[in-house]
């Protein structure tokens, strides 16, 4: 079977997806599929009688590709790296060598890989990928409105409003500080604050409206912080995060530091496993996902809140979801074989329909 890995991209977390890239095509290849890895930005050349079939091999990367280059990417450096002249998202001969493939795995990370339109020019190119299709993508991107579809479906979540204005009244506020503010669309807790008082609101808000032009704000839940990885209907065990000093933000999120802790499987009990199991599958279902990914919790006395859902979740090695599959003797390869299983028999039960 033949398998392009879609990696890079435009997002600042370009690089991590560079990695993940390499780590995932090596992971399929040793599992004998066919891969062809390709930077979504870049493209790929093809040099005169080159076949696009020959691109697809089982030959490992080398490990040096997988080092991170920790080399803050602004636009304007992303932009300096694509010299053919050619515009837009998709490099040169992306979507000729994605239509060569069987199936697409998206190991993109960010905003543009997550919020469901990359999957409309896949889908529009009759091109089969991984993971959710572009509209729980988009769903699941907004925090706005993912939280809107949670409420419907009584899925607990932190009482929230959303504003377009930073000079919000207090009063507009319905319920007490401290308070979390986190633009609609966004991720890896950029622009997200967590905000004492509302003599303090404004000044985060000025942050957060630098990344969408909606902010929601929610109220503060002090508790327990969970995630759990779904794959086709089977969850995974939770991993708890635990941050010794601060709160889970951007740096203790992708910068190693030894304040934050995985513990998974962790210490909680049978109830609150099956709790937390149960709404991984009501959220995936309520927001339309398909084929995997990863729902994070806040837990407290009062029971477990749904903070969000990731539709494209990390897939570094150290990312949430293969430690989690790792505490079930799920390896790495068998981790991604799993997620390209799952996903062809879901066209597959769309192709019988
Ligand atoms: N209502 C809340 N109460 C307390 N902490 C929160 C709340 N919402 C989010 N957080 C903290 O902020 C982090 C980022 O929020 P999250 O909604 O998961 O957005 P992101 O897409 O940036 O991961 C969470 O991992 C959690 O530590
Ligand atoms: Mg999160």
């Amino acid at each position: 079977m033949k398998i392009v890995v879609l990696a890079g991209g435009r997002s600042t977390e370009r690089n991590v997806s560079l990695s993940s890239g390499v780590k995932i095509t090596n992971a399929l290849r040793s599992k004998g599929y066919q891969v062809a890895l390709v930077d979504l930005f870049l493209g790929k050349e093809l040099a005169e009688g080159t076949n696009i079939a020959d691109l697809f091999t089982t030959e490992p990367e080398p490990e040096h590709a997988l080092l991170i280059d920790d080399d803050i990417l602004t636009d304007e450096k992303i932009n300096a790296l694509r010299t053919d002249g050619t515009k837009g998202l998709f490099g040169k001969n992306v979507l000729a060598i994605c239509q060569a493939a069987d199936m697409v795995y998206l190991g993109l990370h960010g905003e543009d890989g997550e919020n469901g339109k990359v999957q409309a020019v896949l889908d529009l190119n009759e091109i089969r990928y991984t993971g959710s299709g572009t509209l729980a993508s988009g769903l699941a991107m907004s925090k706005k409105y993912s939280k809107e579809v949670f409420e419907q479906n009584k899925i607990p979540t932190a009482p929230f409003t959303t504003t377009k204005d930073i000079d919000i009244a207090k009063a507009d506020i319905p319920f007490d500080f401290p308070v979390v503010i986190k633009p609609s669309n966004g991720g890896s807790s950029v622009g997200t604050h967590i905000v004492q008082s509302y003599a303090d609101l404004k000044a985060a808000l000025q942050d957060a409206f630098q990344f969408d032009d909606e902010v929601v704000i929610e109220k503060y839940i002090k508790g327990r912080e969970f995630s759990v990885a779904i794959i086709d209907d089977q969850v995974l065990p939770p991993v708890e995060i635990v941050v010794t000093s601060g709160w889970y933000d951007f740096q203790h999120k992708f910068q190693a530091n030894d304040e934050t802790k995985f513990i998974t499987p962790p210490d909680i009990d049978h109830a609150t496993n099956e709790v937390l199991a149960n709404l991984t599958r009501q959220t995936f279902k309520a927001l339309g996902m398909q084929n995997y990914g990863r729902i994070d919790f806040l837990v407290n006395d009062e029971g477990a809140f749904v903070i969000e859902a990731n539709s494209l979740p990390g897939m570094t090695p150290l990312s949430l979801i293969p430690r989690e599959a790792e505490a079930v003797n799920i390896s790495y390869p068998d981790l991604c074989d799993m997620i390209i299983q799952s996903k062809l028999r879901i066209y597959e039960a769309k192709d019988n329909h």
